[in-house]
């Protein structure tokens, strides 16, 4: 996607063909930061520090961890490290586990000379494999967007609810629950969203927003809490979201407060979606209650950063000291309440007939 007029795509490799540029999501919305990265312990880094985030992007950045490791050194030792370090950054995005193993299985079994040369291919190929996952998701949930405009006789937009950010910058272009809205916007469908801020990191009104802008998407930015009173209202006809790891019966696990919009959603008749990458689909687990959660530093809570009249950005204690806080990262929507899977091979039922009927070939995979 476009910024300032140049085309980006979250995470590349720099010119030098071995350093990885990122953009350091930390600083945006207020500064467009990238950062060239050259070695592993910069990767985990960047993972853990969320300055990149959003499941497909860090499993593509998981990849090319493994590639500035195995250039620096690509015994087996070395290549075992890796993998735990990289396994060990954060715990509920399935991505980043999916491209690790993926990466240690191919890159184990080949002589060790050859090894660097076929992480960065591989590292590649995961990159822009993801873009193209994310267009065909974009055109699936354009679809639905198209009968959503129909069911409103043609009255548009389409109001759209969105949780955290699941665009483009959550993977490594396009994005998953904003890709069918880019695609909207490119077929001139008409359509505004609702951005949820999502606390505590804001994705939703940091990044969410800033990318919306930056495509001239119509959009609101609202307190989390607005969501159920709007659906209420009849203010808005569908919800996509994006996913960390959905089970192979449909459960989703996404950021926090997903789920408490997926009960508003049912109960208010409005579809939520959920805009799911096939790597993302975790075969090995059945039930929601399975995946990990990961509880980030309490200070997420406890604090907001935000700009400052004078340019500069600042962080803020919201909370009177010692106030214990929790922060719970992400939560379970169960299959029941989801609309359907929009996968890269179309729209399916979130259960395991439903994703087997697009992905035949997991039958009587690991259960
Ligand atoms: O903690 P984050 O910002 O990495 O969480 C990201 C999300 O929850 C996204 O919705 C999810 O990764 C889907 S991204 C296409």
């Amino acid at each position: 996607m476009k910024v300032g007029g140049t085309a980006y795509c979250s995470i590349w490799l720099e010119p030098d063909g071995r350093s990885v540029g990122i953009i350091d999501q930390t600083a945006l919305p207020h500064r467009f930061v990238t950062l060239t990265l050259t070695d592993l312990a910069g990767i985990c880094h960047a993972i853990r520090s969320m300055q990149v985030r959003g499941a497909p992007l860090i499993g593509a950045a998981a990849a090319y961890g493994m590639a500035l490791a195995l250039k620096a050194d690509s015994s087996d030792a070395a290549l075992e490290h890796a993998a735990a370090q990289l396994l060990a950054t954060r715990p509920t995005a399935v991505n980043l586990r999916w491209a690790v193993e993926a990466l240690r299985r191919m890159l184990a079994a080949m002589p060790e000379a050859k090894r660097a040369e076929a992480a960065y291919f591989r590292a590649e190929q995961i990159a822009e494999e993801d873009i193209a996952i994310n267009r065909a998701i974009g055109s699936h949930g354009l679809k639905l967007i198209r009968a959503a405009l129909a069911r409103k006789q043609g009255q548009g937009p389409v109001n759209i609810l969105t949780h955290c950010n699941a665009g483009w910058l959550a993977t490594v272009d396009w994005g998953t629950a904003l890709a069918p809205i880019f695609a909207a916007q490119a077929a001139c469908v008409p359509v505004h969203v609702w951005v949820d801020e999502t606390r505590p990191r804001n994705q939703g009104a940091f990044l969410t927003a800033w990318e919306l802008q930056a495509a001239g998407v119509p959009h609101t930015v609202i307190a989390d809490n607005a969501g159920g009173h709007l659906m209420r209202g009849g203010q808005v006809d569908l919800c996509f979201v994006g996913t960390d790891r959905t089970t192979a019966c449909g459960d989703v696990a996404n950021k926090i407060g997903t789920y408490l919009k997926a009960l508003a959603a049912k109960d208010n008749g409005v579809p939520f979606y959920v805009c799911l990458p096939s790597p993302t689909i975790d075969w090995t687990i059945e039930a929601g209650e399975e995946i990990p959660i990961e509880e980030r530093a309490g200070s997420e809570v406890s604090h907001i950063a935000g700009l400052t009249e004078n340019g500069d950005v600042v962080s803020v204690r919201l909370t009177p000291a010692g106030s214990p806080v929790a922060n719970p990262a992400f939560d379970v929507t169960p299959a029941r309440l989801v609309s359907g899977l929009v996968t890269e091979r179309g729209v399916a039922e979130a259960s395991r007939e439903g994703l087997l009927v697009l992905f035949p070939e997991r039958a009587g995979a690991a259960a």
